[in-house]
């Protein structure tokens, strides 16, 4: 019998795997993510070559060639729900054989690197800045559905993260790091750096207060007045938590590096967000 069955891993008919509908000589080893489908034309745009296009629902990928390196751009739509698909899928594609359904006996360690935008929780970050994540907390609850190996020192940040912000009482947060490697390449002088909060949603999961009342107004301000041996909240969005979660335990090098659009302490949203976003990628593509 083979490791995995079709109920379990659903390959199309030709040969790909069920949601991103690209086979394994389609993906590039790295990959860009970004969640609206229509950035993908935009990142792919900067290729000096286009090997592989397609798209089905959310999920566009570009892979091709730039100045030398072989790179896929692929789309994930919004949130840690659809995460859980792209990753589980990106791993299936390189570490399973989709032919004979079995585990591969040698690994590939993909370098997944979110390319985004987010909230910024400090008052100090100002809009537009690029903010790269040494670390995701998720208050969604993707991440809880599998088992984690977390050293020491995050196990302790998670402590003392978990004992000093404000929650509503069924969450529990979870925390994982993002890969110092990759990191180091995207660091640069002007770069923000912190922890990113991941949401399971944009307003009442991220502290806005529309017409419905949350059970946890002072969320936002325990994140932002957080500090634990140097360690703050820099910044929070909706999908890194389950990307760094899944990744590392699948043995994949993982990051994000985000735009900055809206202040939440200091209620500003930006006004250069389509010149900043081809900045970011302009970075990305140069860095990685
Ligand atoms: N993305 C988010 O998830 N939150 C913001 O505030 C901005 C972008």
């Amino acid at each position: 019998m083979p490791d995995f069955l079709p109920s379990e891993l659903v390959v199309t008919p030709k040969g790909g795997v069920y949601h991103l509908d690209i086979c394994p000589d389609e993906l590039a080893h790295k990959i860009i993510i970004v969640g609206d489908q229509d950035r993908v034309e935009v990142v792919s745009n900067y290729f000096d070559e286009i090997t592989h296009k397609n798209q089905h629902r959310e999920f566009a990928c570009h892979t091709g060639l730039y100045q030398g390196k072989e790179i896929s751009v692929v789309s994930t739509g919004i949130g840690t729900d659809n995460i859980d698909i792209v990753i589980n899928e990106l791993d299936a594609l390189v570490n399973i054989d989709l032919e004979t359904r079995n585990e591969k006996k040698e690994k590939v360690s993909l370098e997944i690197i979110r390319l985004g935008t987010c909230g910024i929780l400090q008052n100090e970050i100002p809009i537009d800045s690029f903010i790269l994540s040494t670390h995701a907390l998720g208050i969604d609850n993707v991440g809880h559905f599998y088992e984690r190996n977390v050293d020491i020192e995050t196990q302790k940040l998670e402590k003392a993260i978990d004992e000093g912000v404000k929650l509503p009482k069924y969450i529990k947060p979870y925390l994982t790091k993002a890969s110092e490697e990759l990191n180091n390449k995207l660091d640069s002088a002007e770069i923000k750096k912190g922890i990113t909060v991941t949401s399971s949603g944009f307003y009442g999961p991220q502290g806005r207060r529309l017409r419905l009342p949350l059970v946890e107004n002072e969320m936002l301000d325990s994140f932002s007045d957080f500090e634990y041996n140097g360690h703050y909240f820099s910044n929070l969005e909706m999908e890194c938590s389950a990307l760094f979660s899944l990744g590392s335990s699948l043995g994949h090098k993982t990051t994000a590096i985000c735009l900055g659009l809206a202040n939440r302490r200091k209620k500003e949203f930006t006004k250069n967000y389509e010149s900043k976003i081809i900045e970011l990628i302009e970075y990305v593509l140069d860095k990685i």
